[in-house]
């Protein structure tokens, strides 16, 4: 499938998860078959050649993680919500477009001058990437760049990263 057709399967929902937010809806996109492989195929096609391993976040970022990895033979760091990992190399806690929010690194799964790609499926205020690169480098490891499916320009993430490198397949 052609990648503007795969990404003319994600839907709009207004007043999502409250009054006034329009949210961008990729189910329809991950349930599809041939537009999800085809997503898959982009998002790898960002990365450079020297990214080592792979940082998914929880939980629509895991999916596109592994499915990314597969196709490159690159491992994958869960980077999850607070809570869930039984040993925590960081946490750093952040502001979502509605609500708070935490991001947890396991212990001993990255390693120091470790080249690390972040997947993700949306990119919005970009607080959820940002701490994880903060977590990444916390860690030691080096934030080659950011790869998503689609960036919310308004909601101005890119400035909140500048200097880093970002991928998104779809910019709205
Ligand atoms: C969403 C999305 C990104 C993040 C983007 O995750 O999957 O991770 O918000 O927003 P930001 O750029 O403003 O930080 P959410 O926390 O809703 O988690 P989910 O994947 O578990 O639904
Ligand atoms: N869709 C999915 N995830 C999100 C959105 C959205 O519109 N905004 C912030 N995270």
């Amino acid at each position: 499938m052609e990648l503007e057709k795969a990404l003319g399967l994600i839907a709009e929902v207004p007043d999502f998860p409250e009054p006034g937010v329009l949210f961008r809806d990729l189910s329809p996109l991950f349930a599809d078959g041939p537009g999800f492989a085809t997503v898959v195929d982009a998002l790898a096609g960002t990365l450079s050649p020297g990214v080592e391993l792979l940082a998914g976040v929880e939980a629509r970022g895991f999916l596109l993680a592994a499915a990314v990895g597969y196709a490159r033979g690159l491992g994958v760091v869960l980077i999850r919500k607070p809570g869930k990992l039984p040993s925590v190399a960081g946490r750093v806690d952040y502001a979502l477009e509605y609500g708070t929010a935490g991001v947890e690194l396991p212990a001993g799964v990255v390693h120091p001058g470790q080249r690390v790609g972040v997947i993700d499926d949306v990119l919005a205020t970009g607080g959820t990437v940002a701490a994880t690169a903060k977590l990444l480098e916390g860690a030691g490891a080096v934030v080659d760049g950011v790869s998503v499916v689609l960036e919310l320009a308004a909601l101005g993430g890119r400035g909140v990263l500048a200097g880093r490198r970002i991928e998104a397949l779809q910019v709205v």
